[in-house]
């Protein structure tokens, strides 16, 4: 069994999305509010038996566990697959990074640290850097902090900072890939940053691995950020760590804030401990990154923001790092910069009252619901009871199943029960982590389909105008649509590896070397081109028309029947093109 399948095998997809967003029984399939976007209804299902998910919400988009954790944490495939192999206690072999990569990273690091000085020195000191310098001093900036947070400011203008880098040495290609040009159609390079006050991006280490960009006035987007890069990846760094790395330690406590600037303002007024996530949820990346410092972590949110924690992630996070986190909930409107500009104070007291995660999370459902009502008190437990279930502390959970007795009005007897109850239906006797490796517990998802149809394109190049036909949607695994992006993205097939996480190059080279039969090559790949479009469509029918039994059952509103009937209308309109293309396939062959 190669590494993916393996992940797959000990990584059950109702375990790991039950972790973002609580999931109800309906019939074979399970649904919930889709954790990608904010709904009222839910439209996100689970299909326990293919392993899949499908949003038919404002996402409509699906995939396996591995594209839901690529989604969910803004992280590709390859990361996706160590983060879940770390959470099954798989272990990944390690030949699957080159030796090559890493000079060609020291090259990228090299460029972002001399693009950085060029951004700083035009701040301080540059005429056209006078409106950015205005800016600065109306948030508030010191000297001191413009220099320990090295804060800088490209020039309005195309190519600057690229001309600038092309004198010393580092090519457009070069540039691309450190994310600081942007290359065109046309094959030319333009800067990415253009007049905006740039926040280079360090790592633990004290490395930039790349930049946030903001607007100097209310211009939209407020911040560019660096894309996804060889040294970038936003979701394990946490802006500021550089800085507040020593103060982390020292203190015994890290304080995650939302926005650059918060982390900014905060360290300037002393509060040195404080780090950004840098807008998005937080991910379990950047816990692992404070869990090497202290086991104390606080969440600075935003009511928003606060909302967004306040789920089972939680108590993911506790478990994550070993300890209860908490969290600070700010006033209403005002971000830690506003905070602690008005009044240190107040900061310093907001973080002293500090709640836990869980707690806060008991008093946001407690707030959403009318808990003198059965059904409040229902919904309460459905909402909580997976909360507790993934409480590892003994005293912890008692103290919780005492609160949500209190908060249900009934006794401690009844939650206890309520939970024996849940954990039997939900099968976590133990946690995941712990879980000793039963083989074969389900059918790995059989993409024997899949597989044929990249072995023919991967063997036959000269196949390729065909690849127009298919869309990565068609294919289940991930693994199949990261290989089938990648020969789209390039002609050249010996450059596949390179666009490839190592964790799929074995099972790469094993698509690219199984013997096929060498006749009719191209008739087999437009037959199994349409074979799995006819499954992608089928597949689609089929999970509709169980929702719309599901919503018709449970009185979903006229308007969103109306909605669900027509996409399903529109598919079988696509699977009746399918079945003409067939048969006039199949007239083909016999004439
Ligand atoms: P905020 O909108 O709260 O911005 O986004 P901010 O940090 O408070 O900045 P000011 O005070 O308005 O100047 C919080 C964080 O979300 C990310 C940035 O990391 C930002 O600091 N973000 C926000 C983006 O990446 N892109 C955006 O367009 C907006
Ligand atoms: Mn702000």
């Amino acid at each position: 069994m190669n590494i993916i399948d393996e992940v797959k095998q000990r990584a059950d997809i109702v375990e790991v999305i039950s972790q973002y967003t609580t999931l109800a029984k309906a019939g074979r399939t399970l649904k919930g509010l889709c954790p990608f976007h904010n709904e009222k209804h839910a439209s996100f299902f689970v299909y326990p038996e293919q392993q899949s998910w499908h949003c038919f919400g404002a996402c409509n988009s699906g995939g396996d566990v591995f594209t839901f954790i690529m989604k969910k944490e803004g992280i590709d495939f390859g990361e996706a697959l160590r983060l879940l192999a770390q959470r099954t206690g798989v272990i990944i072999p390690s030949r699957t990074t080159k030796e090559t990569d890493k000079d060609k990273n020291e090259r990228l690091y090299q460029a972002n640290e001399a693009a950085a000085q060029y951004f700083h020195n035009l701040l301080v000191s540059s005429k056209a850097g006078k409106r950015a310098r205005d800016y600065i001093a109306r948030r508030g900036f010191e000297a001191k902090t413009i220099t320990d947070f090295q804060l800088g400011y490209s020039l309005n203008s195309w190519d600057a900072l690229k001309q600038y880098l092309i004198e010393r040495d580092y090519s457009e290609a070069e540039q691309t890939q450190a994310g600081l040009t942007v290359a065109t159609e046309s094959g030319d390079s333009h800067d990415r940053f253009r007049h905006r006050l740039m926040f280079p991006i360090f790592d633990a280490e004290r490395r930039i691995v790349g930049f946030g960009a903001r607007a100097l006035d209310d211009s939209l987007p407020k911040y560019i950020n660096s894309p996804e890069t060889p040294l970038f990846n936003k979701s394990g760094i946490l802006y500021g760590i550089n800085l507040a790395r020593e103060a982390i330690k020292r203190q015994k406590m890290a304080v995650i804030v939302e926005g650059y600037i918060d982390a900014i303002t905060a360290h300037q007024n002393s509060f040195n401990n404080v780090v950004a996530s840098m807008g998005t949820s937080v991910t379990e990346k950047q816990i692992l990154t404070i869990k090497r410092l202290t086991r104390n972590l606080v969440f600075a949110l935003d009511a928003d923001a606060a909302g967004r924690e306040a789920t089972l992630r939680g108590v993911n996070y506790e478990n994550t790092i070993g300890n209860e986190v908490k969290v600070v909930i700010l006033p209403k409107g005002k971000d830690p910069d506003d905070v602690i500009k008005k009044d240190t104070k107040t900061w310093q007291y907001l973080l002293d009252e500090a709640l836990p995660i869980v707690d806060y999370t008991f008093n946001w459902v407690a707030s959403e619901l009318d808990l003198t009502t059965d059904r409040g008190r229902t919904s309460a437990l459905d909402a909580l009871l997976p909360i507790l279930a993934a409480i590892k502390n003994d005293i912890r959970l008692d103290h919780y199943v005492k609160k949500l007795a209190q908060l249900c009005g009934v006794s401690y007897r009844t939650i206890e029960s309520s939970l024996k109850a849940y954990l039997v239906r939900s099968k976590i006797k133990t946690p995941m982590i712990q879980k000793s490796f039963t083989p074969a517990p389900r059918m790995l998802l059989a993409n024997s389909l899949e597989e044929y149809c990249l072995m023919l394109l991967l063997q036959h190049p000269e196949l390729k105008v065909h690849q127009s036909e298919l869309s990565p949607d068609y294919f289940l695994a991930s693994e199949n649509r990261e290989i089938l992006i990648a020969l789209m993205e390039t002609d050249d097939p010996s450059s596949l590896k390179d666009r490839l996480d190592g964790t799929i190059w074995e099972y790469l080279d094993n698509l690219m070397k199984r013997s096929l039969p060498a006749d009719q090559i191209e008739k087999k790949l437009t037959s199994c081109i349409l074979r799995l479009r006819e499954k992608y469509l089928r597949n689609l029918e089929m999970q509709k028309g169980a929702i719309l039994a599901g919503e018709a059952e449970s009185g979903g509103t006229l308007a969103e029947l109306a909605k669900l009937e027509e996409q399903g209308l529109e598919i079988s309109t696509q699977l009746k093109e399918v079945f003409s293309q067939k048969s006039r396939g199949g007239k083909e062959q016999r004439r």
